[in-house]
């Protein structure tokens, strides 16, 4: 299998989006969410499918996501934050991609959010805070797991994000001979 796509791991709010959207552009690459994916597959948002049917349908919906997403050769693959959860999509991402964990604070994270209320449904309760304190804690050893590259991206500007991310993937490649 040729590794000559990259998937962005990360919590919730860690700019997987808006860093992989440039990232592909600058790498001229093509770009696919598994969020996307699964609300296409579903013709709803995510919200509605956790209300609906629940988080483990969800996350049947998203394997199905991860599995069609690193089919794709060349592509910046961002995925939701939740991924890391199932072993078996973090085994495809590490056979099929070159796995970049965009590492953000919980302080970030609750910024964010605050600007984009009731869009993830794991962290709607009445204390978001302590809620993407505590699953990202728990979250952080998948991430270190998953990932083959490690970007802090707190208090950073987009673009100098994705230049670190360049950077480093063509320090990962240099030393994988990929
Ligand atoms: C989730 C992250 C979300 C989305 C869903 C669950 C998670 O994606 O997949 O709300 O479990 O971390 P983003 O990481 O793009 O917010």
């Amino acid at each position: 299998m040729r590794r000559d796509s990259i998937s962005l791991v990360g919590f919730m709010c860690s700019g997987k989006s808006a860093i992989g959207r440039r990232l592909a552009t600058t790498l001229g690459l093509d770009f696919v969410e598994t969020d996307s994916l699964v609300e296409s597959a579903a013709g709803m948002p995510i919200r509605e499918i956790f209300e609906r049917f629940g988080e483990e349908h969800f996350r049947d919906m998203e394997h199905t996501a991860v599995e069609e997403a690193t089919r794709r050769n060349d592509c910046v693959i961002a995925c939701g934050g939740g991924v890391v959860t199932r072993d078996e999509n973090v085994q495809l991402l590490r056979e099929r991609t070159t796995v970049v964990w965009l590492d953000v604070a919980v302080a970030e994270v609750v910024r964010r959010l605050a600007g984009q209320p009731g869009t993830r449904p794991l962290l709607s309760g009445p204390d978001p805070q302590s809620a993407a304190a505590e699953l990202l804690a728990l979250r952080k050893p998948l991430y270190e797991h998953a990932a083959d590259i490690r970007i802090p991206t707190s208090d950073r500007p987009p673009d100098e994000i994705v230049e670190r991310v360049v950077i480093a993937l063509e320090d990962h490649d240099g030393r994988t001979d990929r």
